[in-house]
């Protein structure tokens, strides 16, 4: 079970040290997880079965979803494990592969069936199960939507070593990019509606325009069922300039620290100006693919100069100023 030490606001906390934003999905993660585990200490308590919460995490590609995910499977010490659904779609033997998951999620408990019964599943790229894609020699969306819907609700599944697993009281987080989501929302909102005043109307109708209905998410291909069973849903933003700027510095293990690492291991001093984040985060906002680009761009810009450091030890420190112009290197005398 979660540790007692553990509050919403120490996950969100343990969240910033590796996603930068967001603050919306992680209060709404961290929440949903912490309430998760009081209710099922409570029902342990009295013998009662929960209601399961179970998350839905929307958002373009690259905002952070999947490594929120990772990062909440490593500050909380439960039992974790990520699949996608698009491996279960490509395969014909979903249930196969669902007893897959669930083992690894038995490994991850140290084969303590206890523990791992209690665990979290995050389902990725849940988006790419709509019910009109079906490809031929694949199973349908749909089909993996059942199944999946079969173990969410809570059903024992055998495993290979003849030992069972009940999902009743694991927690499932999905996760999508949910392209053209948006297009749906727009055209089956519009609340007209009540009028307090001007300023609170319009504050009530933002927020009810921003929830995602039930509905849209039917529009979009998942089967009714199946969104039913998500009642929570995150929202990711997609990330400014800023945020992209940002992501490349601030994260404990951020694209500069592990750069930065790398040359002290050298003897080498690297610095990278802030112009140089500026200009690489104006690419990536051009790309449209979340932070994904942005280490491939320091990638680049760094392989020349990791090729010849390693051969020169008299090199002290390296400076870039700038993608378009070439480093400077202060040499020992
Ligand atoms: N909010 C963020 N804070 C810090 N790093 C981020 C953030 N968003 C994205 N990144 C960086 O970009 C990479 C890709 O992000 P991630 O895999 O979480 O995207 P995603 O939202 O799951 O996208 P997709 O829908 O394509 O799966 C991460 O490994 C991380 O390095
Ligand atoms: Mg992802």
């Amino acid at each position: 079970m979660l540790d007692s030490s553990v509050k919403p606001s120490s996950i969100v906390a343990s969240l910033d040290q590796y996603v930068i934003g967001q603050d919306q999905a992680k209060k709404i993660v961290a929440v949903a997880v912490y309430s998760h585990y009081r209710k099922l200490a409570r029902s342990e308590a009295d013998q009662t079965r929960i209601t399961k919460s179970n998350v839905l995490l929307i958002g373009s590609s690259g905002t952070g979803k999947t490594l929120l995910c990772d990062t909440l499977s490593r500050v909380l010490d439960v039992p974790f494990v990520t699949a996608e659904a698009t491996s279960l779609a490509q395969t014909r033997y979903v249930n196969e592969e669902i007893e897959a998951i669930l083992q690894r999620l038995l490994d991850k408990a140290s084969g303590d069936v206890a523990k791992a019964q209690h665990g979290i599943v995050y389902i990725d790229e849940i988006d790419k199960l709509k019910s009109a894609d079906a490809q031929p020699q694949s199973n349908s969306g749909e089909s993996v939507q059942h199944a999946l819907l079969k173990i969410m609700e809570g059903t024992g599944v055998k495993l290979g070593n003849a030992r069972y697993i009940d999902t009743t009281n694991i927690l499932f987080i999905c996760g999508g990019a949910f392209v053209g989501l948006d297009e749906i929302m727009s055209q089956t909102h519009g609340y007209g509606l009540v009028s307090f005043s001007k300023e609170d109307n319009q504050k009530i109708l933002d927020r009810l325009n921003s929830r995602v209905k039930p509905t849209d998410l039917f529009s979009f291909g998942l089967i009714p069922e199946f969104t039913g069973r998500l009642p929570i849903v995150a929202h990711f933003q997609d990330l400014s300039r800023k945020m992209l700027v940002r992501i490349m510095i601030e994260p404990k293990d951020s694209i500069y620290s592990q750069f930065r690492e790398i040359f002290e291991s050298e003897g080498t001093e690297l610095t990278i100006e802030p112009m140089v984040f500026d200009q690489n985060a104006e690419i990536a906002y051009e790309y449209k693919t979340g932070a994904r680009s942005l280490r491939g761009i320091v990638e680049e810009l760094i392989t020349p100069i990791l090729f010849v450091v390693p051969d020169d030890p008299s090199i002290r420190k390296v400076r870039i100023s700038s993608l378009f112009s070439a480093p400077t290197f202060v040499k020992e005398k």
